[in-house]
């Protein structure tokens, strides 16, 4: 009876193998091509974190201020721009690498927030 069993197994995985793709919801359909990135949950900490005390006036920064909403949304081409540069540009930020650099998410994070109309 083991070549029966072989067999069994041999269909059931043939079966399993060949079953139809269960099609996409329609949640999925109309999910949008960028994920939701808002300003209050990404992108208020991720500056907070890297960009301060230089530039949060509140800490007695003297740079151009990056600590609301509105200066965030008018200052985002700079932003990053500046993140993107090779870490050696005196112009790159944060400045000196006195704060770890981004990452390649937060970098995405920044520009997904951008696409998505600025999500608050
Ligand atoms: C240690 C202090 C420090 C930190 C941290 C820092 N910066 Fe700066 N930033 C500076 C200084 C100093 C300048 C002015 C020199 C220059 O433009 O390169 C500057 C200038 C800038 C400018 C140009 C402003 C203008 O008026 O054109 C942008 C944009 C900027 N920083 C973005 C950032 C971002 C984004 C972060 C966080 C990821 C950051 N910086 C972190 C010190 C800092």
């Amino acid at each position: 009876m083991k070549h029966l069993s072989a067999l069994l197994l041999f269909m059931a995985i043939l079966a399993v193998a060949c079953s139809p793709k269960t099609a996409p919801t329609s949640a999925e359909k109309s999910a949008p091509a960028v994920p939701k990135v808002t300003y209050a949950a990404d992108i208020s900490p991720l500056l907070l974190g890297k960009c301060a005390p230089c530039h949060y006036p509140a800490q007695n920064g003297k740079k151009e201020a990056l600590d609301t909403y509105e200066a965030a949304q008018k200052h985002i081409n700079a932003v990053i721009s500046r993140v993107e540069l090779p870490q050696d540009d005196p112009r790159f930020m944060p400045f000196k690498m006195k704060k770890p650099a981004l990452t390649p998410d937060e970098i995405t994070l920044l520009k997904n927030w951008a696409r998505g109309g600025f999500a608050k």
